[in-house]
Formats: structure tokens, C-alpha cells, sequence
């Protein structure tokens, strides 16, 4: 596996290529992300990782500065897992010039759940993501489901604009108490790390009543955040939607997902549960 810092490499690296399958990341690698590397390993030849903390979808006071680089550790993983090349730019490389042009994702997208509680998010992963397919031209990309939102601001930034990607979604991973991987998990202190599957806990309650004929969706994601705050948990949203179109559910949704996101302590942990009408998660 070859790792490269410069966009200039990367093109030499990928010349000729037609195949490629892309995994965006941010780095600090665990199981989650080499599920990722599994999937696009099945759909594309050479396998790129990009590892690279995008200062433009963080906002002010967020956890810019303290996310986790573990450059060396991530180059192991992914080595061990088969990924081809590993492209880990630094931010003058991302970014010589001031990003001026950025990627609006559509408001009722980005100004939505998590984009309501993190103005200009999705446009920082938007206007990212389009730069990483711009340089790496992949044939696939894949995305975790654990960043639901996302996945589905970038399928339709590709849609929107025409681009010959496939985007593939990886399944979330759980540690045993089910509790959804997450590279913020490092955050977490022993007693925050005791209560944060209560999050999952209440998503699957709201799958539960709803798959059991329930159709209350407000009240139950009302009673789902009073638990959470009961526990000590600031809530910014949970909230159930139509899985394709992530609006309100409408009497012809047929997939469902519920979503939520609170902080525990100073960490802000998201999670999401998508389910068939009638079907199991
Ligand atoms: O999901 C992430 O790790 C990031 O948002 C992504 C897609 C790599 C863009 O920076």
C-alpha cells in the first residue's frame, strides 16, 4: 500500500485508472471504517482511502482542533485490510487557496437536523467530497450509514450534478452494548461511555412502537428525548423520516428512519436506525 500527501502523486499514483473505489475519512480508523474498505474492495480496483480532517465543516468551537490523528495507526489498518493507496493531505494541499467556491447543498437538506444545529456542515462535506472525487475520479465511493444525513446530501450533490459515482452505503457498525462506532467515541469518559448506548436504546424503542402499529411519530420522539434529558443528556433532535427523502414520513413511505443526536457531557454523539414498515430493522 502506497501512502501519498500531494495531489501530484495522487494523479501520478491513479493515471489510467477506470475502476477506483473511493473511501472519504477523516482518519482515526476503527472496525466501521474497514467495513468500508470490505465493501469497496468488492466493487473497485485500486481501493483509495483518504484520510483528512476538513477544517471547512467544522464550525467555530467544534472539535476541530482535538479530532484525533493517528495517521500512522490508520496506515496499519487500512494495510492490513487491503486498501491500495492512502492519499493524507495536508490543509494547504486541500486547500492553496482559500475555498471561495464552496458546494450549497439544498437548504431543506442542509438546514435540516444536524444541519440545523451545525450551520454550513453539510457545505464543508459537500465542497470536500466534490474535491476528493475531482482528484481521485472514482468509479464508487462509499459512505457509512451512520452519517445518514450525509449520505444523503452527497448522493444527491452526485445526482444534482451529474457525476458518473456510484455511491455505496456501509452498514453501521455496534460495539456489543450497541453503542454505533464512531471515532468520537474516544471522547467519551468511562461513565459517558456506560450511558451512551441509552441513545441507540431509545431510537430502537421508537423502531419498536412504530414496526408494533404505533403512529404517533411526534409523540414518540418526544418521549424518546425526555428519557435521554432525564439522563443527563442535552438532546438536539430525534426524529423520524422518510429514509429515501428524509422528510416527514407520508402515508406511502415504505422505509423509515429514525434519527438522533445528543451530547453527552462535551460530546455530541449521532446515531440512526432504518427500517422497513411491517420488517425488522
Ligand atoms: O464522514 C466523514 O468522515 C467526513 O464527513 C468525510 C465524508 C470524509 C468528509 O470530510
Amino acid at each position: 500500500m502506497r501512502v501519498v500527501h500531494t495531489v501530484a502523486e495522487l494523479r501520478a499514483a491513479l493515471a489510467g485508472q477506470t475502476g477506483t473505489a473511493l473511501v472519504p475519512t477523516m482518519g482515526n480508523l476503527h472496525a466501521g471504517h474497514m467495513s468500508l474498505v470490505e465493501l469497496a474492495k468488492r466493487h473497485g480496483r485500486p481501493v483509495v482511502a483518504s484520510i483528512f480532517v476538513n477544517p471547512l465543516q467544522f464550525g467555530a468551537g467544534e472539535d476541530f482542533e482535538r479530532y484525533p490523528r493517528t495517521l500512522a495507526a490508520d496506515c496499519e489498518k487500512l494495510a492490513a485490510a487491503g486498501c491500495d493507496l492512502v492519499f493524507a493531505p495536508d490543509v494547504a494541499e486541500m486547500y492553496p487557496v482559500p475555498q471561495t467556491f464552496t458546494v450549497q447543498p439544498p437548504a431543506s437538506l442542509a438546514n435540516d437536523l444536524c444541519g440545523a444545529f451545525r450551520p454550513g456542515h453539510f457545505s464543508g462535506v459537500a465542497t470536500v467530497v466534490l474535491k476528493l472525487f475531482n482528484l481521485v475520479q472514482p468509479r464508487v465511493a462509499v459512505f457509512g450509514k451512520k452519517d445518514f444525513q450525509q449520505l444523503q446530501v452527497i448522493r444527491e450533490l452526485v445526482r444534482q450534478f451529474n457525476l458518473p459515482i456510484d455511491i455505496l452505503a456501509g452498514g453501521t457498525l455496534r460495539e456489543a452494548d450497541g453503542l454505533a462506532m464512531s471515532s468520537r467515541n474516544a471522547y467519551l469518559g468511562a461513565s459517558e461511555r456506560i450511558q451512551a448506548p441509552h441513545l441507540q436504546r431509545e431510537l430502537a424503542a421508537i423502531v419498536a412502537a412504530v414496526q408494533a402499529g404505533e403512529r404517533e411519530f411526534e409523540a414518540l420522539c418526544a418521549t424518546a428525548g425526555r428519557h435521554l434529558r432525564m439522563a443527563g443528556w442535552r438532546v438536539d433532535y430525534i426524529a423520524l423520516r422518510d429514509a429515501a427523502t428524509l422528510q416527514a414520513p407520508t402515508p406511502d413511505s415504505t422505509r423509515l428512519v429514525v434519527l438522533g443526536a445528543a451530547w453527552l457531557g462535551s460530546t455530541r454523539l449521532i446515531d440512526n436506525l432504518d427500517f422497513g414498515l411491517g420488517h425488522p430493522a
